[in-house]
């Protein structure tokens, strides 16, 4: 029998609403009845894989009412592969790419391949977006749930797909933390910057000094909105334990998402300094800042146990982290205090430190404590990750930097690897809608869903640094987010846009059926599943 068929790109393939949009799909006459279909995998995949297959079968169950059986079962694979397969049958194939997967969904038999956890935890994604909203659902339901046969191929175009989180400016609660993490998943997103400390909150315990969490944890007031005169007195704060943070790695782990810890040094600390004031040029003292913006008290790293502090918490946080990548921050650290102190003074002399081609001894001094740390960390496996000013003065070879200033292309031409994170694309701390009124107060700006999805990472890369961009990743500073509605309000619906630009080639990626996507198909799936999100998307003046 010959089978009409139909290669559909995306601007043509309106059958299906998948985001990020698949990499090829080709539409086949006939449905694939997922109600009631047996799932059954391939008994040499591992037991991770297994269970994310089994949470499938169980969602199906539930959003159909009828039992979908499991089975692991030898042989299974060789059926399906002879064309007698029955219900869903997941193959590993290790021709396949990481990440990349198949689903080749004829009328009796969905056959799903992939060579890695992640590629079959994307098959997944993909065919729950294939199905009814409900199949998101906590609820049980009753609804038919039918696939469209098709072959569909796919894999990202990038292998870094972040998304950032501060708790520092406003601490969120680790239930939310995995909504995030399981609307990252959803997104097929793969890494996850947890921003963990800053000048208003130190939020991971460090059990070396316990005075950072017990101290430094916690603000003896907010600023007021948007005015910088005003403090509500109000005691604020919060951390993780370390029981914690390791439930939320495990968690992230099982959906395919690596975590990065970022201990933000030597400026972003006067958390730190609250609870350690020896630590500071002037010995404090320090309080834990009621206000957001940059603070001029940094680490002095001319006194004889700042250095040290820094190795020991890296030390517990390279242990505490699986990830191969930590991220040490580096950016808007002001100079004024080292500019007059001698302990950092002698330092520089120590070091024979000087002014050179527009760099300031002090820069130097940072570049000197950012190599101890890449230097230290390698001793324990891992690299680092810095905010692109560490490229300012010296940076080690080995460092990966985090383009967010966005107007220096030298950064992205570097040499050095590189994710791409420029403000004026990826700050989802902007507000979405043009009419500042109709939504919650922010820090400023304006970054429309349309804005985000306009973003090429490869267009200020020249072609022999184009392997050392890495991925694209989007931050969500919580200055002016207090609440988890908030934050998703933030999120959603940008992280989708995001999600394209990491994940789609150029030719795969159309705003119009993007955004029909959006509001036919996600926006359904966030009600479902019970995220804020900003609906004033569509008929917003600026689009
Ligand atoms: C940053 O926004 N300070 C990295
Ligand atoms: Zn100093």
């Amino acid at each position: 029998m010959v089978l009409a068929t139909c290669t559909l790109n995306a601007r043509q393939a309106d059958g299906i609403s998948v985001i990020p949009r698949p990499q090829s799909v080709t539409l086949l006459k006939g449905t694939f009845r997922a109600s009631g279909a047996a799932v059954n995998c391939d008994p040499s995949l591992d037991a991770k894989t297994q269970q994310a297959i089994q949470r499938f079968a169980s969602q199906l169950f539930l959003a159909s009412g009828k039992p979908s059986s499991f089975a692991a079962a030898p042989g299974i694979v060789e059926t399906a592969k002879a064309g007698n397969g029955r219900g869903f049958v997941f193959c590993r194939d290790s021709s396949l790419e990481p990440e990349e997967y198949t689903i080749n969904i004829q009328p009796k038999c969905a056959i799903v391949s992939a060579s890695d956890f992640n590629g079959f935890l994307y098959a997944i994604q993909t065919m729950k977006q294939l199905l009814p909203p409900a199949v998101y659902s906590k609820d049980a339901g009753s609804e038919t749930l039918t696939l469209q046969c098709m072959e569909l191929r796919d894999k990202p175009r990038f292998r870094y797909r972040g998304m950032h989180l501060d708790v520092a400016r406003h601490f969120f609660p680790v239930e939310e933390v995995k909504k995030y993490l399981d609307i990252m998943a959803t997104f097929k997103l793969n890494r996850f910057h947890f921003h963990l400390t800053d000048d208003q909150g130190w939020r991971v315990e460090i059990k070396k000094y316990p005075l950072l969490t017990e101290v430094g944890g916690y603000r003896s007031g907010t600023m007021i909105g948007r005015d910088f005169s005003s403090d509500d007195g109000i005691t604020y704060g919060g951390f993780y334990t370390q029981e914690q943070i390791k439930d939320i790695i495990s968690y992230a782990d099982h959906l395919g998402i690596t975590v990065i810890p970022e201990i933000d040094l030597p400026g972003h600390m006067l958390a730190a300094l609250s609870a350690y004031p020896e630590l500071g040029c002037t010995g404090g003292p320090y309080e834990a800042w009621h206000k957001w913006g940059i603070a001029e008290q940094v680490l002095c790293p001319g006194k004889p146990k700042t250095l040290p502090f820094l190795r020991d918490v890296l030390d517990e946080i390279a242990d505490l982290f699986p990830s191969e990548y930590i991220h040490i921050g580096g950016d808007e650290c002001p100079k004024v205090e080292w500019e007059k102190c001698p302990d950092c003074q002698a330092l520089i002399n120590e070091l024979g430190l000087e002014d050179k081609d527009g760099v300031s001894a002090e820069q130097f001094l940072q570049n000197y404590i950012m190599t101890d740390m890449q230097n230290f960390l390698a001793t324990k496996g891992k690299k680092i990750i810095g905010w692109d000013e560490i490229l300012e003065g010296d940076l080690a070879e080995g460092a990966t930097l985090m383009y967010w200033r966005g107007g220096h292309p030298e950064v992205a031409n570097s040499g050095y690897d590189v994710i791409m994170v420029p403000t004026d694309y990826f700050y989802f701390d902007y507000y979405q809608v043009k009419d500042k009124e109709k939504a919650p107060v922010s820090i400023g700006g304006y970054l429309p869903l349309e804005k985000v999805y306009s973003f090429e990472p490869l267009n200020e890369v020249k072609p022999e640094n184009m392997d050392h961009i890495l991925g694209v990743q989007a931050n969500l500073w919580t200055e002016y987010i207090p609440s988890n509605e908030h934050l998703e309000y933030m999120l959603l619906p940008r992280m989708l846009a995001l999600c394209e630009d990491q994940w789609c080639t150029p030719e795969n990626k159309d705003y119009d059926r993007f955004l029909k996507d959006v509001i036919e198909h996600e926006f359904k799936v966030f009600d479902v599943l019970g995220y804020s999100y900003c609906k004033e998307v569509i008929g917003d003046p600026a689009l």
